[in-house]
C-alpha cells in the first residue's frame, strides 16, 4: 500500500481529488467507485471546484457507489443517494443515468444485490474505488467479521457503526437504519485502483490495523494490503499510530 501523508483535512482532500482527477483525465469514460461519509466531502468539494474552473469533465464518467442504507428512499436527507446528489452529482456535468447506487427501497435483498452486481459486472468492473474507513476498520459497510469473498450483500450494521453514524440522524441511534446494502470486499478488491482517505485521531487505530496489522476479517480494511494498486491518503492525526 502506498501512503501519502497530508498535513490536514484540506490537504488530504486536495491530494485525493488530484488522484481522482488524473483518472478522469486519463480515461474520460472511466468507472468511478464512490464513497460517502464525512471524510470524502472535501474531496468532492475540490472536484466540484476544479469542474467549475473548467478543468474537469464528467460527461462520460459512470459511477457506482459503495453502499446504501436499506429502507431509506432517495429523498431521505440521510440516504447516500441524497448525499451524492448534494455533494457531487448535482454540481458537475455527470449524466444522472450513469450514476448507480443500491436501491434502499427494494427490500427484496436477493433481487437488489443481484441487480447491483449485474450493473458492476456489465460495466467491466471499477477503474478507481474511493474508500473511507470506519473507526472499526470497516470499508463500505463491510463490518468486522464479514467474509472477504462477498459481492454486494445486505449487512447488519455493527453497534459501533450505528453509534458513529447517529451524528447524521439528530444524534438519535433509533433513527439510524440497522441494515445496509454494500458492495462486498471481493468487488472492492477487483477495482483496478483503490484510493483510501482518512483523517483525524478517531481513525488512527483503524489505519494502523489496516496498514500494518494482520490481514483478517476482524479489520476489513486490512485486506487492502493485498491489493496491487492501493493508495492511502491520510492526515497526520490518522497516521499518528504508524
Ligand atoms: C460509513 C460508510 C463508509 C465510510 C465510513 C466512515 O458508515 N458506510 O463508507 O467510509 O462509515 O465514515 P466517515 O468518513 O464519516 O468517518
Amino acid at each position: 500500500m502506498k501512503i501519502i501523508r497530508a498535513k490536514d483535512y484540506q490537504d488530504m482532500s486536495r491530494k485525493a481529488a488530484n488522484i481522482i482527477s488524473a483518472q478522469v483525465i486519463m480515461k474520460p469514460d472511466c468507472v468511478l467507485g464512490l464513497a460517502t461519509g464525512g471524510t470524502p466531502v472535501g474531496t468532492y468539494a475540490q472536484l466540484v471546484d476544479w469542474y467549475n474552473k473548467g478543468d474537469l469533465d464528467f460527461s462520460e464518467v459512470t459511477t457506482v457507489n459503495l453502499d446504501e442504507y436499506r429502507g431509506l428512499p432517495k429523498e431521505h436527507p440521510q440516504s447516500y443517494w441524497y448525499f451524492m446528489n448534494e455533494n457531487l452529482f448535482s454540481k458537475v456535468n455527470i449524466d444522472p443515468a450513469k450514476t448507480n447506487l443500491p436501491d434502499g427501497t427494494n427490500l427484496d435483498t436477493a433481487a437488489e444485490c443481484a441487480r447491483y452486481n449485474g450493473i458492476i459486472h456489465k460495466l467491466g468492473g471499477i477503474d478507481l474505488q474511493l474508500l473511507g474507513i470506519g473507526p472499526n476498520g470497516h470499508i463500505g459497510f463491510n463490518e468486522p467479521g464479514e467474509a472477504f469473498e462477498l459481492e454486494t450483500h445486505c449487512i447488519d450494521l455493527a453497534p459501533t457503526t450505528i453509534e458513529a453514524n447517529k451524528r447524521f440522524f439528530d444524534g438519535n441511534e433509533n433513527l439510524v437504519p440497522k441494515q445496509a446494502y454494500t458492495m462486498g470486499i471481493k468487488t472492492i478488491m477487483q477495482a483496478r485502483k483503490v484510493l483510501v482517505v482518512a483523517n483525524g485521531k478517531a481513525k488512527a487505530q483503524a489505519v494502523k490495523d489496516a496498514v500494518t496489522g494482520p490481514v483478517t476479517p476482524a479489520c476489513p480494511g486490512s485486506i487492502l494490503q493485498l491489493h496491487p494498486d492501493c493508495i492511502l491518503v491520510a492526515d497526520e492525526e490518522a497516521l499518528s499510530l504508524l
